[in-house]
């Protein structure tokens, strides 16, 4: 198991290239699943959860191929069943459930099981298919899904916490293929959705307003193959962005899509970062002091929750008192209890972490739980005065590709080690 030691104190400049969309291209590769011909996907980023999904892609029976950052797939003749052995290391894999049952009208799949980030229930994903048709029972551990015939109907896709993702592509996989016009009410709005839908209608599905709450698909009798090129990775480009006021350094992120990234841009301006826009380019650095901010998540086009812990490292290192209220996950605050060994105080009141900045941070060896915790450690070692050893780093290469030589190029110092 690999960690990262970080030598703090250097400020980042430089250009940066984004990637492609983890959250984008994981239900991509599964839509490809819905059609014998063969799909070609563009600006693949090289994750560790891009190739656990081409790994479920290839158990279920498709050929899968990534020759730099282009991905092919074809699925000829697929089975229906994906196993617990891989579907549990990646909860994203659920979004075969959809698909599958779209095209073969039967699935069964493991349910995914625990995440550190708190509960992670499907049951919005199981009423929606449901209500296409589908009749679902839990067995053994599995989501056993079958349908007669899938009918396109009404699906409302709210829950506790807003609307959902995956939730939305695993109905919005299966509707392309019923019979009739389902209609999703409540559906999750963000970029990655829309960049779905673009895919599945460049395999000629029908589908009308996505990235909006509601969205209508009128199904067809199949699907053909198609091309299609993944949007920029909204949430490396704020790692990057955040790590740059962070550190006090000024870096041009390019390939991004800052109309994707309207509520991290404007709290990074309150708090008085500059941020300057040029096309698909971005440029970042301080503008002054540091001011404190009230940040709450919520679903697209609110503030994103894969930025919640990377934004609060910022929160750390700027004087006064700033409130973070996580309203999708609530219990995504591991990262505080490292933060806190490197010198940050941080008390968690119910689904709020109250940030008193201003402190200086100083190295020390801190444990990654999950993907973005990993990235604001990181973030945290850059400034930290010393050396901060992040260890259980492959949680970092899930969902940021090559991010050590990015970092290395933007001038930090830093280096990967082998863990005893
Ligand atoms: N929820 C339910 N019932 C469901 C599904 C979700 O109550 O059936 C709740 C969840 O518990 C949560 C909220 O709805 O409170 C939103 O969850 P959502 O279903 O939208 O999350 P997801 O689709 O499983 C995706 C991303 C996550 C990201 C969330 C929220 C992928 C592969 N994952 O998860 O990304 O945090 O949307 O934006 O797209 C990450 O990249 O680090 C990551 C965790």
């Amino acid at each position: 198991m690999d960690s990262l030691s970080i030598k703090g104190g250097v400020p980042l400049h430089g250009e940066v290239a984004i990637g492609g969309a983890k959250n984008a291209v994981l239900p991509i590769m599964a839509a490809s699943l819905l059609t014998a011909e063969p799909c070609v996907i563009r600006r693949v980023p090289r994750l560790s959860d891009v190739s656990f999904m081409g790994q479920i892609l290839t158990s279920l029976g498709a050929r899968v191929n990534l020759d730099g950052d282009t991905l092919k797939i074809q699925a000829v003749k697929i089975k229906g069943v994906g196993d617990y052995d891989l579907i549990r290391k990646m909860r994203g894999s659920i979004c075969i459930l959809g698909p599958l049952l779209g095209r073969l009208r039967r699935a069964s799949v493991s349910l995914p099981g625990g995440c550190v980030i708190g509960p992670r229930p499907i049951d919005l994903h199981l009423k929606g298919l449901s209500q296409l048709g589908a009749r679902i029972i839990i067995e053994g551990g599995y989501v056993r899904a079958r349908a007669q015939r899938l009918m396109g109907g009404e699906v409302f896709l709210g829950g506790r916490a807003g609307p959902t993702v995956l939730g939305t592509a695993n109905v919005m996989m299966a509707a392309v293929l019923a019979e009739g016009v389902t209609i999703i009410e409540s559906a999750a709005c963000e970029p990655e959705v829309v960049d779905l839908a673009n895919f599945l209608s460049a395999m000629g599905a029908r589908i009308v307003g996505a990235g909006s709450p509601t969205v209508t698909i009128t199904g067809v009798k199949e699907l053909h193959g198609a091309e299609h090129e993944v949007i920029p990775d909204r949430i490396e480009a704020a790692t990057f962005a955040i790590a740059t006021a962070a550190t006090n350094g000024e870096v041009t992120l390019l390939d991004a899509r800052p109309d994707h990234m309207h509520a991290v841009l404007d709290k990074l301006r309150e708090s008085g970062v500059k941020v300057e826009r040029r096309g698909s380019a971005l440029t970042v650095k301080r503008g002054g002091q540091l001011k404190p901010v009230d940040i709450t998540t919520l679903p697209y086009a609110g503030f994103p929750t894969d930025v919640q812990a990377q934004m609060m490292v910022l929160m750390t290192l700027t004087p006064g008192i700033s409130i973070i209220t996580e309203r999708i996950f609530e219990s995504r605050f591991m990262h505080v209890s490292e933060l806190a060994r490197l010198g940050a105080d941080i008390a968690i009141e119910g689904p709020s972490a109250i940030v008193k900045g201003g402190r200086p941070l100083s190295g020390a060896p801190v444990m990654a739980s999950d993907l973005r915790a990993s990235a604001a450690l990181v973030i945290a070692g850059l400034v930290a005065k010393g050396t901060t050893q992040v260890k259980r780093i492959y949680h970092l290469d899930r969902g940021y590709e090559k991010i050590d030589d990015k970092l290395k190029r933007l001038g930090a110092r830093l280096g990967r080690m082998e863990e005893s």
